[in-house]
């Protein structure tokens, strides 16, 4: 196979900061997808309706004129989260789900849920009026090992939180391990799970392969090889509830090459191409469409994008730096290596 062509697809989980860094890495999203889910975790987060009404303005006024992209706003679920302004911001369009950090679970999470008992009555009205709770599955308890953040949480905090509410729509947001992908498959259409290019390509030998790699480290961590081949399996099967969500998490690089580095992949550069490669491995080329352009808006209850993508089969080589002002650069993923197909 030479070329393919699919439905534009949609990123169904994309970090894209603010200020100059949005203005850098925002043309890389709205050039190749039709969607995305913007995450809420800038400094400070976007937490209210009229956050993230001023966050959509500053994304509009970055973009050219006639783009045709779509940022889809989230809510930063705090502690302190106002039910009605999340009902009347979804109802108006303001924002289309609500996103769940544990305190301190990841960049920028120290506004998070300390305990998901205080947001109880935020989620009982998401749950009423159908609005979907995009989680970050990981428990923070420094006595849990980090490899069993995903697993720990999925038992002790999302299984008896669906049981109580089983209307609830609910994104397992970068799933890294086989309870996660077991708990999806075993769920009914209320649940769903995205998945990351990296976490499908690197296990967590590669984050020490010959030294450590810093710009390997993301949360949730890269897991064993049996979790990464898991995961994997899931992506291309064309199983409804899995889809594309890039994770991508720019950081400057001297942030990321740090005696205590920060945790982000920055991977939209490549990331269509990097996802189709998998695919391409596996054999599953078929089911790729389903996976990035058309399981994501089933989810959601948004229609399918009507253009087309065309990917054809080309070597390029991504660039080790990508500079973003005299300061600041940006190391991406698959930086230095050879890329083997390329958006058209
Ligand atoms: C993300 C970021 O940098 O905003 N980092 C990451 O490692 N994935 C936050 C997140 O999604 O956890
Ligand atoms: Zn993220």
């Amino acid at each position: 196979m030479d070329s393919i062509t699919i439905k534009r697809p949609d990123d169904w989980h994309l970090h894209i900061r603010d200020g100059k860094m949005m203005e850098a890495v925002l043309p890389y999203t709205a050039s190749v997808f039709g969607r995305a889910i913007i995450m809420p975790n800038l400094t400070p987060p976007v937490i209210t309706a009229q956050d993230a009404v001023e966050y959509h303005e500053r994304i509009m006024a970055a973009l050219p004129k006639d783009t045709q992209f779509k940022p889809l706003m989230t809510a930063y679920l705090t502690d302190n989260t106002d039910p009605d302004d999340i009902a009347k911001g979804f109802q108006e369009n303001a924002f289309v789900a609500v996103k769940l950090y544990p305190a301190h679970a990841t960049t920028n999470s120290a506004h998070g849920v300390s305990d998901i008992t205080k947001v109880d009555a935020v989620v009982k009205r998401m749950s009423e009026i159908g609005m979907p709770l995009l989680i970050h599955g990981e428990v923070t308890r420094s006595e849990v090992d980090i490899y069993d953040r995903e697993a720990v949480f999925i038992q002790e905090t999302l299984m008896p939180l669906k049981e109580k509410y089983p209307d609830l729509k609910v994104v397992l947001e970068h799933i890294t391990t086989s309870e996660a992908v077991d708990f999806v498959k075993a769920a009914d259409d209320t649940v769903a799970a995205t998945i990351t290019p990296q976490h499908i390509i690197i296990n967590r030998s590669d984050m020490f392969r010959g030294g450590i790699r810093p710009h390997l480290y993301c949360l949730p961590i890269a897991k064993r090889e049996k979790h990464r081949l898991a995961v994997r399996e899931a992506a291309v099967s064309g199983h409804k509830s899995f889809f594309l969500g890039t994770d991508s998490a720019p950081h400057p690089i001297g942030a990321k090459e740090s005696s205590c580095g920060c945790a982000g992949i920055f991977n939209v550069p490549a990331a269509i191409e990097t996802y189709l490669e998998v695919f391409e491995e596996e054999r599953k080329i078929e089911n790729f469409e389903a996976f990035a352009s058309l399981n994501g808006p089933a989810f959601y209850e948004m229609p399918v994008n009507e253009d087309s993508i065309t990917i054809v089969k080309q070597d390029w080589n991504m660039e080790n730096e990508i500079v973003i002002d005299e300061t600041t650069s940006l190391h991406p993923f698959k930086g230095g290596k050879t890329v083997t197909w390329k958006v058209q």
